[in-house]
């Protein structure tokens, strides 16, 4: 049934020609360079289609577990909105539903769940994660657009990542009190850096999954998780900081600034959900190429309250932790306290993603 209806949809929507990937350009006046060389290493669709339903499956679990542990009161007792179980039961049909979209389409090759581990312990720390999951989601389906050739599976994707980004706004005002959405821009992310998000609540998938082409880099922690734009944080990964460049991807650029001695400043004008790579020194372009760890999830939204009390009011808010790592439990409320200036102190330079693709 779904998928006759999906196929429906998709065949009017095929009819309609579809806007080339280099139109980009127009949304944020900036030049994109098309993906000229992409098709020399481009995954087939089932793969991409069998990557994204790698996350589906993580996300169904996800809130299968958690809507399992937590009933009602239990929502109610942490202090979250009277309707938020009601709609994340929903959520949670969606993901389901995801789950049997992609599986349709894929048949006999579709990837199968595995099993996972989520850091979450409480009602607010699950809406924490389910913010920072709904928004890898976004991401891995907008930078994993640009593989999809079959132009009804492109489609797809993109009425799934359109949903997904529904989700990620709801729980971040609704749920988490602060604000839904990053900018203008989502951030487009590679197969491998979704992966290495992913992977640390993947504990283990049926041998018989068909292998994807992605690696995961080693995840980055940092102190102190509660650090703000303009703040300097001290970073960890297996694998050595020193002396190596930080890009900080935000909407289509990076913001790139040089770690030293295991530290970098966090560029004073970051907004919303922020993802932090560590390139090899020098390399001031998204490539997994260069990549040496992350990305690690940074979120710098202001809360509601600081919102509706002006501009300047960072007096009042005890708002919490600002950032924090993909595999962090320590998430509460995401909230940043900015101070309302428009600072351009930062050490920092920004690169537009002109490169994002690669040189051919
Ligand atoms: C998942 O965990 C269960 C219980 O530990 C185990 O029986 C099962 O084999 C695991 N499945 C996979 C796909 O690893
Ligand atoms: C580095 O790798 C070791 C072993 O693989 C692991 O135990 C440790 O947690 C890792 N450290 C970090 C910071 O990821
Ligand atoms: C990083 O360091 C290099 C060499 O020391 C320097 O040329 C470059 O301007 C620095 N980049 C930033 C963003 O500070
Ligand atoms: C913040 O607090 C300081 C003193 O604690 C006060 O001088 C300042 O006016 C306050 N700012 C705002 C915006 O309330
Ligand atoms: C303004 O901030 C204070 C302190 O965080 C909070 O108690 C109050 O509810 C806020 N006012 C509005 C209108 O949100
Ligand atoms: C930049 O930093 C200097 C010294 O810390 C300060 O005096 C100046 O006001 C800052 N400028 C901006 C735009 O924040
Ligand atoms: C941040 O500020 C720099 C100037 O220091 C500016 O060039 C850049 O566009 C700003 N980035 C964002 C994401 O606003
Ligand atoms: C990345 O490295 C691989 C293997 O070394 C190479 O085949 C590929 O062309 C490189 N990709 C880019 C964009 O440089």
């Amino acid at each position: 049934m779904k998928t006759i209806a999906a196929l429906s949809v998709l065949s009017l929507a095929a009819a309609t020609p579809h806007v080339k990937r280099d139109d980009y350009s127009a949304i944020d006046g900036s030049f994109v360079s098309p993906p000229c060389c992409s098709f020399l290493t481009s995954p087939p669709d089932a793969t991409v289609l069998n990557f994204a339903l790698t996350l589906e499956h993580l996300e169904n679990a996800f809130y299968q577990e958690a809507l399992g542990k937590f009933d009602q009161q239990a929502f109610t007792e942490a202090g979250l909105p009277e309707s938020a179980r009601a709609l994340f039961e929903q959520v949670s049909a969606h993901e389901a539903a995801h789950v049997e979209f992609l599986s349709a389409a894929l048949g006999e090759k579709a990837t199968q769940p595995c099993n996972y581990s989520f850091p979450y312990s409480t009602p607010k720390e699950f809406a924490a994660v389910s913010q920072i999951l709904e928004g890898v989601g976004v991401s891995a389906y907008a930078g994993a657009a640009k593989y999809i050739k079959n132009p009804d599976y492109l489609t797809a994707a993109a009425v799934v990542l359109s949903t997904e980004a529904r989700h990620a706004s709801w729980v971040a005002q609704a749920v988490n009190n602060v604000e839904p959405w990053s900018g203008p821009l989502d951030t487009p992310l590679t197969l491998d850096q979704v992966y290495s998000l992913a992977s640390p609540f993947i504990t283990s998938c049926p041998e018989s999954n068909p292998a994807l082409p992605v690696k995961a880099f080693p995840s980055i922690s940092f102190t102190p998780t509660t650090a703000q734009p303009g703040d300097e944080v001290t970073l960890s990964f297996n694998g050595s900081a020193d002396g190596q460049t930080a890009l900080f991807l935000t909407g289509l650029s990076q913001i790139v600034a040089n770690v030293s001695d295991s530290k970098v400043t966090i560029p004073q004008n970051l907004t919303g959900t922020v993802y932090l790579i560590i390139n090899k020194d020098g390399q001031e372009t998204v490539s997994d190429n260069h990549t040496v760890a992350g990305p690690a999830v940074l979120q710098f939204q202001k809360s509601l309250s600081e919102l509706t009390n002006g501009t300047a009011s960072t007096n009042g808010t005890e708002s919490s932790t600002g950032t924090e790592t993909a595999d962090g439990a320590e998430s509460t409320d995401g909230s940043a306290s900015t101070d309302g200036s428009e600072s351009t102190n930062s050490t920092s330079s920004v690169s537009i993603l002109s490169s994002y693709t690669g040189q051919c």
